[in-house]
């Protein structure tokens, strides 16, 4: 499979005057961001998608099942080329691929390696490599030509960016007229109560699992730092249609812990 090398931390030249950004609850020069998401999702690689059944007491699995049927892919078997950004190891591919018909093909592009090898060896395992391939490609800079895809999607990976507003504009700039953005992200709560049991699971439980299992418990806390630092349903709207999608519309689920959030190249 095709795989364009990326450079896994930015080589800008430093100066003072550098924007800073946020990486979970700490602020750090933007140029340095990238490489300490890299470094993350590099060290939980291997028991990403085991953590992620014990972290959400497999409720990801609904998330993700939800987010399929919205984007309905189509089952009469036309090609349907499907781009999944930070697509990791390959849930959200292998999902639509047993959910489409035959012509649906998905390119998984990921910034990291070794999410992507667990990815590799899953669509070998699982039966799906006939119709996914595995791309490494940065969200806000994505080796592929304008109007190329019927669909894109994101799951859990946008808050990881460190321009969310270049990566909505990769995103217009790489689906057909016709295409359709999908994005699931950790939002924000909006059931009174629901509220403080999260944050107190959140950021107790999480961390503590995550040490427990990766040995890395300051990983887990990034993963719910920076999604508290994510902006809400009716915010990360308007920033899709800043970007120029259409029709744009949110779905929340469970209660507000996580959002899909849909538009239209028109
Ligand atoms: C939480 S995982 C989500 C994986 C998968 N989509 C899922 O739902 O299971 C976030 C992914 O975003 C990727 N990522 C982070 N920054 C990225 C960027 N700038 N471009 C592409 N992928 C990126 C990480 O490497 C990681 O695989």
């Amino acid at each position: 499979m095709v795989a364009r090398a990326m450079k896994q931390s930015p080589t800008k030249p430093r100066n003072r005057e550098e924007s800073r950004t946020h990486f979970g609850y700490r602020e750090v020069a933007e140029g340095d961001k990238q490489g300490l998401v890299n470094e993350v999702f590099a060290k939980v690689a291997e028991r990403y998608d085991m953590m992620n059944d014990l972290m959400s007491a497999g409720l990801h699995r609904a998330w993700k099942a939800a987010m399929v049927d919205w984007l309905a892919p189509p089952k009469s078997g036309r090609e349907y080329r499907v781009l999944d950004v930070a697509g990791g190891t390959g849930d959200i591919a292998f999902r639509i691929v047993a959910a489409a018909g035959r012509g649906a093909r998905v390119t998984v592009c990921d910034i990291n390696e070794a999410m992507l090898a667990v990815g590799r060896a899953r669509a070998v395992k699982g039966g799906h490599d006939h119709a996914c391939r595995f791309v490494t490609g940065n969200a806000e800079d994505l080796p592929f030509p304008d109007k190329s895809f019927d669909a894109y999607t994101i799951a859990f990976g946008i808050r990881n960016v460190t321009h969310i507003e270049r990566a909505l504009a990769e995103a217009y700039r790489v689906l057909k007229p016709g295409g359709r953005f999908l994005c699931l992200e950790f939002s924000t709560v909006d059931l009174p109560g629901l509220d403080a049991l999260y944050d107190a699971y959140s950021f107790t439980a999480i961390p503590a699992i995550g040490k427990a299992v990766t040995g890395d418990g300051a990983a887990y806390r990034y993963l719910v730092e920076s999604i508290r630092k994510f902006p809400d349903q009716g915010k990360f709207a308007r920033m899709i249609a800043d970007a120029g999608l259409a029709r744009v519309s949110h779905r929340s689920l469970s209660g507000g812990i996580v959002a899909l959030h849909s538009g239209w190249r028109i």
